[in-house]
């Protein structure tokens, strides 16, 4: 007997070309600014070690499982992740309203490329900076001020943000499939590459002892219920999950294959690329005096001190900002999608408009954080900047929240047969591995990280 989940698997989308396809697609989401810009700065701001910790136990015990929910679930509705949601919704509970899940998912992927597109701006600059020789033998100082002086710039930042913005929308007008695996296929293991280059010179040149004790000696009376969330929310940023785009991801995979192994590859990837670029930049922030919690601008001011005091430092300084720019936009084109299929399925725009006006409103959104580094760095309310707000709402309550929602629809609304229709239709020790995760361990985790972060526990 087919059921309405087999029918729907008879290509309403089209699919990856492999489940290598698919890996690599979910690696170029998840690989991006997370791991080398916000990891080592927010690991920085919260005191190493202990900090660290808890956002490996994140990504493992939370992050994963709930990756897994939300590919099973994106699997299952072969929709965008609001249409998906509210079919499976009605086929699992017979109600509507499991689509608001997705729907602040699209708006979540809205505020979270508003910034990151800015960012990747900045990534973009510095690869003229780098080719321009600027940071040949400079010191600290004048490292600071050059990039004191990008992001106070509103027009030099707002245009390279509209050319990364220009950039995205055109992959994602052309569609994912295409290209997509490709350009990852080449760009993750020349990423990793350059960054072992970098890795020797931090284990020559920095003070790498002071590195590592800062990573990984944990100080637990440094540990707020502040920095517990911060984990968190950067565990589900450098995964990619929360808001679905994995899911939208999901609706792509071919049915034969195994979501738990596709998932655990991905996680463990991305969090060895983010201990990398810990460990690169640290020494190098300790053996020049810098602040580890300086912010923001860590990685963009520690990297370039060391490219340029290494030999070939401007053309090393060229391609790694070059990498770290295309592993943004791979992350970007996964940040719009859920938005894009969304707006093509259930308002019937083309691929074209849909991406056009999502790309638009995104770009506009975006000149709230270019001010908030420029003209506007004193206006703080809250959490601080506009663009500390933007971040902390985004990062640190909708994407825990949307996790939550995700793996709690998982775990307790959809019926054992369907999840484990996706997962292992045998429901062997892995399925109820996963399944106990996705009921008790990473709901009951995130209500407490967000109960302490209000002060309620
Ligand atoms: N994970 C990406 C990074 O680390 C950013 C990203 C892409 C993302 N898609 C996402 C974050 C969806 C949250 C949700 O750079």
């Amino acid at each position: 007997m087919s059921t309405p989940a087999d029918e729907r698997r008879s290509s309403l989308h089209g699919e990856w070309s492999s489940r290598l396809g698919f890996i690599l697609a979910v690696a170029g989401s998840a690989v991006g600014l997370g791991n080398i810009w916000r990891f080592p700065y927010v690991a920085g701001e919260n005191g190493g070690g202990a900090f660290v910790l808890v956002y490996l136990v994140c990504v493992f015990f939370i992050g994963l499982p709930i990756m897994m929910a939300e590919v099973l679930i994106g699997r299952r509705g072969r929709r965008n992740p609001v249409a998906t949601m509210r079919l499976l919704g009605e086929e699992e509970a017979g109600v509507t309203y499991w689509r608001w899940v997705g729907v602040v998912g699209v708006a979540t992927g809205f505020l979270i490329l508003s910034f990151y597109s800015v960012i990747a701006g900045w990534t973009i600059a510095y690869i003229f900076e780098g080719g321009a020789g600027e940071f040949t033998g400079a010191g600290p100082d004048r490292i600071n001020e050059i990039f004191s002086s990008l992001v106070s710039t509103p027009l030099l930042t707002g245009f390279w943000h509209t050319l990364f913005m220009l950039a995205t929308v055109m992959v994602v007008v052309r569609g994912v499939e295409h290209g997509l695996e490709r350009a990852v296929r080449v760009l993750v293991p020349a990423l990793v590459a350059l960054m072992l280059v970098l890795l020797g010179y931090s284990m020559v040149a920095g003070n790498f002892a002071d590195g590592l004790r800062f990573l990984f000696e944990p100080r637990f009376d440094d540990l707020t219920g502040g920095s517990v969330l911060e984990a968190l929310g950067q565990a589900f940023f450098t995964l990619s999950v929360g808001m679905g785009a994995v899911m939208a991801y999901g609706a792509y995979l071919p049915e034969k294959e195994s979501i738990a192994k596709t998932t655990a590859a991905v996680v463990i990837a991305d969090t060895c690329i983010a201990m990398l670029a810990a460990l690169v930049i640290f020494p190098i922030v300790f053996a020049n005096g810098m602040d580890p919690a300086s912010g923001p601008g860590l990685v963009f001011q520690s990297l370039p001190l060391a490219f340029g005091q290494m030999p070939g430092g401007a053309v090393i300084a060229v391609l790694f900002f070059l990498l770290l720019t295309f592993a943004a936009w791979t992350s970007a084109i996964s940040l719009m999608e859920p938005a894009v299929a969304y707006f093509m399925e259930t308002r019937g725009w083309t691929r074209g408009r849909a991406a056009t006006v999502v790309g638009g409103t995104i770009w506009a959104l975006g000149f709230l954080t270019v001010l908030s580094f420029g003209p506007w760095s004193s206006l703080t309310f809250l959490r601080g900047t506009i663009f500390d707000n933007i971040d902390y709402l985004s990062n640190n309550v909708l994407l825990p929240l949307g996790g939550l929602a995700i793996v709690v629809f998982a775990g307790w609304i959809m019926a054992v047969n369907s999840t484990a229709d996706e997962l292992d239709p045998a429901a062997g020790r892995g399925y109820r591995l996963w399944r106990f995760s996705a009921r008790y361990v990473a709901p009951v985790a995130v209500v407490l990280v967000l109960l302490n972060a209000v002060g309620l526990f």
